[in-house]
């Protein structure tokens, strides 16, 4: 009935959420408000780690990429997991670290990383740096030597291989700001140049398509074509790769037109097409990591509003204004992020009204989505918006001072609060 597994609807025709009445949740902790179902995000980490063991017995490791949802609570989880991380600031590193997360077990991305997150990544024992150009890799090189270590790195390649959700070409990914081409010959020199280097150890390469990717074939393409690369590098330099980040990007079902693999299906597409790939060009099959992030957090995530005011516009449109908006979601804004949005408190009724989903903020653009579906709605009623547990806390700001709102996991039949909500006070803590 709904796009998320943990979603149903009650004896009181209310909706539920990891089994426990939204409503129930709206009165106890306020809206705007975000709600995740634990369950269901250990079911999707489980989903990849036993694929990942599945194809790779014990040659790999799922990192969940932090950028879609960071907090402690979440490194915890992963951590209980047996996963790693993918962080991308020197805060995702900070938030890891703080709860005692296996720094080994970090991998730590970034176009531009600053020389105080370089020097904080070798000083916690970040596992893996993903380097992304020359500058970069000599600066590492200048801060490892001064702590006396020796860096690990990936270097971050772009395959060429450019991912749309029902295409794919081969072109046009050398525009990127991420990573070194592989066409210009700006990767083979990057591979000369770090393996030259005292304090820089080469365990490998990474590559990253895109995300919400709904085909497997740029998958499977990419790993075949790093591969590839590397089988060449071991010819002319002698240099093995060791490990090979896939990346992530892996598509989830938003609304109920998506139609993506299973995650499993992802996991076993690549593996097969690897394993095939390794055996023909006679290469060893590396250590594999992979970076889900939407995928492991997006469909267990809610975000419940109060309908404030109903205005509606005879032959233009009806504009349903929330408690919340583009401060807690910004991605409509951004990129027209499709999302279903249900009545809460009639969640079983037809949703037959078409409505515009509006913000509070100051923007006319401020709106989480537009001439959607839901059941007829007035003033009162609660909203929740679906599949919002990836990159709208880890994207929410202060826009218009507003405050962001709390993250309540539910577990069990019981909820607890693992971010609290943003006072006023909290507004001005960096004010001088
Ligand atoms: C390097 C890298 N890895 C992993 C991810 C996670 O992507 P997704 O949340 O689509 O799985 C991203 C997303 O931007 C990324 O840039």
């Amino acid at each position: 009935m709904f796009v998320s597994d943990c979603l149903a609807v009650n004896e009181k025709n209310h909706l539920t959420i990891g089994g426990v009445d939204a409503t129930e949740i709206a009165r106890q902790y306020g809206t705007p408000l975000y709600v995740m179902d634990e369950g269901q995000i250990r079911k999707n980490c489980r989903a990849f780690t036993s694929s990942m063991r599945r194809n790779y017995g014990e040659n790999g490791l799922v990192l969940f990429a932090s950028k879609a949802f960071c907090c402690k609570e979440m490194c915890r989880i992963c951590a209980d997991e047996g996963m790693g991380m993918d962080v991308v600031s020197g805060g995702e590193m900070y938030t890891a670290k703080s709860v005692g997360f296996p720094m080994d077990k970090i991998c730590f991305h970034g176009n531009n990383k600053s020389p105080r997150e370089l020097e904080m990544a070798v000083e916690f024992g970040v596992g893996r740096i993903v380097v992304d150009n020359l500058e970069e890799l000599d600066r590492l090189e200048t801060i490892a030597a001064q702590h006396g270590r020796t860096a690990c790195i990936l270097l971050r390649i772009k395959p060429g291989v450019e991912a749309h959700t029902h295409e794919f070409i081969r072109t046009g990914q050398i525009d990127s700001k991420f990573g070194f081409a592989l066409q210009t010959g700006e990767a083979d020199a990057a591979v000369r140049h770090a393996i030259a280097l005292e304090h820089i150890c080469l365990k490998g390469f990474h590559c990253h398509i895109g995300s919400q990717i709904f085909d497997m074939e740029p998958f499977d393409e990419a790993a075949r074509i790093v591969l590839e690369f590397a089988s060449r590098m071991r010819s002319e330099t002698g240099y093995v790769m060791q490990e090979l980040n896939l990346g992530g990007g892996f598509g989830i079902r938003y609304t109920e037109s998506d139609n993506p693999p299973r995650l499993d299906q992802y996991m076993d597409s690549v593996g097969a097409c690897l394993h095939e790939c390794c055996k023909t060009l006679g290469f060893p099959v590396p250590f594999i990591y992979i970076e889900p992030g939407r995928a492991i957090v997006a469909d267990a995530g809610i975000t419940l509003y109060t309908v404030g005011t109903v205005k509606t516009i005879p032959s233009v449109r009806t504009y349903v204004g929330i408690d919340g908006g583009m401060f807690d979601n910004p991605r409509y804004i951004l990129y027209q992020a499709a999302y279903e949005a249900v009545c809460a408190n009639r969640a079983g009724d037809p949703r037959d009204a078409v409505v515009t989903i509006a913000g509070k903020c100051c923007e006319s653009g401020d709106l989480i989505q537009e001439h959607t579906h839901i059941q007829p709605v007035q003033p009162d009623d609660l909203i929740a918006v679906l599949c919002t547990g990836a990159y709208n806390y880890s994207m929410a700001s202060n826009y218009n001072r507003n405050c962001r709102p709390p993250v309540v996991f539910v577990r069990d039949g019981e909820t607890r609060v693992v971010i609290r909500g943003e006072t006023y006070d909290d507004l001005l803590r960096a004010d001088i």
